[in-house]
């Protein structure tokens, strides 16, 4: 079967896609408006990019009606975000974070969710979350303003957390991080069910 975005509704090609790019790991990314107000929102258009400049991208695309989600505004306006990463037990909160709150409604204020200061910019961490990305702004992408318009969001990583739970000299214990990973709808995954493959030095050897 295959399928020709250009013959389908916006809609459609999303389910599609988040569908069949799975799973995908949770930025659960927070901001602070130019007034203060704390945001705390998840994203699973997120990844890392690359280590030079230490980078990562997260994907706030525009609501129904034209208008930018909160994240992407705070980060237009101050140029910081946090990505949280999002273990099991974090998993129930993170949802209720996507709930569409109003500007200047805070989610960390309204679900009394438990922050830490971050050491280079201005947005919280979650306290709870075992591992977190402190970013500056290095660019922002719009690829199409509108209805459900896509923005690419690029922050350099200034500064990394991880809990001395699940790393020992640099090794992070991937099963007691525990991240989860967004797959279509309602499904979620965790990081419980793992195998190995070595990589071959040449081609068709191990
Ligand atoms: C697990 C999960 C992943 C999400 N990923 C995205 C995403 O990649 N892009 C997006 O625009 N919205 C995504 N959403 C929806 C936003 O979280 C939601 O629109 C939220 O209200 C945005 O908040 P904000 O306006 O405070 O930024 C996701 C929701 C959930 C539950």
């Amino acid at each position: 079967m295959q399928f020709n975005p250009a013959e389908m509704g916006i809609r459609e090609v999303y389910t599609l896609m988040v569908q069949l790019i799975t799973p995908r790991p949770i930025a659960w990314v927070s901001t602070v408006s130019k007034g203060g107000v704390t945001n705390l929102a998840p994203y699973s258009f997120f990844n890392g990019i690359g280590a030079n400049p230490p980078s990562v991208l997260f994907c706030p695309v525009n609501r129904r009606d034209g208008s930018k989600k909160h994240s992407l505004l705070n980060v237009l306006e101050t140029g910081e975000f946090v990505v949280n990463l999002v273990c099991f037990d974090d998993a129930e909160v993170m949802v209720q974070t996507s709930a569409d709150f109003e500007e200047n409604h805070s989610e960390i204020d309204a679900l009394g969710i438990e922050t830490a200061a971050s050491s280079l910019v201005q947005p919280p961490r979650v306290a709870s979350s075992l591992a977190q990305f402190e970013c500056k702004l290095l660019k922002h992408i719009e690829l199409a303003d509108g209805p459900a318009g896509a923005n690419v969001v690029i922050g350099e990583v200034v500064m990394m957390h991880v809990d001395d739970s699940v790393v020992d000299k640099n090794v992070v214990d991937i099963s007691e991080l525990d991240n989860v990973g967004r797959l279509g709808g309602k499904s979620y995954t965790r990081t419980t069910d793992n195998f190995e493959l070595e990589r071959p030095s040449v081609p068709g050897k191990t």
